[in-house]
């Protein structure tokens, strides 16, 4: 039984830390949201909504006259940080992921104020990070809001191409999504070992089909995310390609190390 609570913890610890895409959205009117909806149930990621702090506002009444006025006080000053509207706390730790998708509405061909706000403070903390760009419209093109992307990431490593739904497209969002995440190569980017540790001695790789460890021998274990042990070997690598694919825990063990890492098999 405590071996079991062990190597739960170790699972939901790795689980944690190995965390690899953020989902972080603004919405409306629902149908940004409906798009991360389709999208968290084809990718593992954690996911944020962005949310004004003034609550109830209208931006759409008086021919959207609130979202132009907010719209304008942004590009009047785009580097200060009182020209963007409050947005409540954002609990996120940046460096827990390697991969940011962006999901906004466009507003006057721009990206809508309160996403906006979001990467004028932590779009700074994204460089390097791979970046996937999703924007719904009614019907303008997206230009504009891939632009204000750049401009408040100005160091993300943008995939291409950027997801662009219609809001008339927004039920088909699932297939939209489908095609896309194979366009920008997403799994791929995602899969194999999410993190390079600085012991190059003793480390998980994933190659041709086959998991092991670099280094001495010890054990090799690979969990499912049910918590059932898959693999247990001694030996240096094994073939994995037989498994299920999803994302799996590898933890390796030799003489007091031990280094787990997350990866997905497809
Ligand atoms: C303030 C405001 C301005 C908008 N401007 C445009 C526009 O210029 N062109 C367009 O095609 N859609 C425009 N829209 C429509 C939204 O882009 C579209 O309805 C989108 O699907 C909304 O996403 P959401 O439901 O997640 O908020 C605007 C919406 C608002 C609220």
């Amino acid at each position: 039984m405590k071996k079991l609570m062990i190597t739960m913890a170790a699972i939901l610890c790795a689980a944690a830390i190995n965390a690899k895409t953020l989902v972080a959205y603004y919405s409306y009117t629902n149908n940004v949201e409906r798009i991360v909806t389709a999208l968290r149930s084809q990718i593992d990621a954690d996911v944020i909504e962005i949310e004004p702090a003034e609550k109830g506002l209208d931006y759409a009444a008086n021919n959207y006259a609130l979202g132009t006025q907010l719209l304008n006080a942004i590009k009047a000053n785009p580097n200060d940080a009182s020209s963007y509207p409050a947005i409540d706390p954002v609990d996120v730790n940046m460096n827990d992921y390697d991969m940011v998708i962006i999901a906004a509405p466009l507003w006057w061909s721009q990206m809508a104020a309160p996403f906006q706000t979001f990467l004028f403070h932590y779009g700074p903390q994204m460089k390097g990070k791979n970046i996937g760009v999703i924007v719904s419209s009614a019907s303008s093109g997206i230009g504009g809001v891939v632009a204000d992307a750049k401009r408040l990431i100005p160091e993300g490593n943008f995939l291409e191409p950027n997801l662009w739904i219609r809001s008339s497209q927004t039920s088909n969002a699932a297939s939209l999504i489908s095609s896309w995440l194979n366009d920008i190569h997403y799994n791929d980017i995602t899969s194999a070992v999410t993190t390079i540790t600085a012991d190059n001695d003793f480390e998980i790789f994933v190659a041709n089909g086959m998991i092991g460890v670099n280094g001495e021998s010890g054990t090799l274990a690979l969990y499912n995310l049910s918590g059932n042990k898959v693999i247990e070997t001694t030996e240096r690598r094994v073939r994995i390609d037989a498994l299920a694919p999803g994302i799996y825990i590898a933890q390796a063990t030799n003489a007091g190390r031990s280094v787990t890492r997350k990866i997905n098999i497809r």
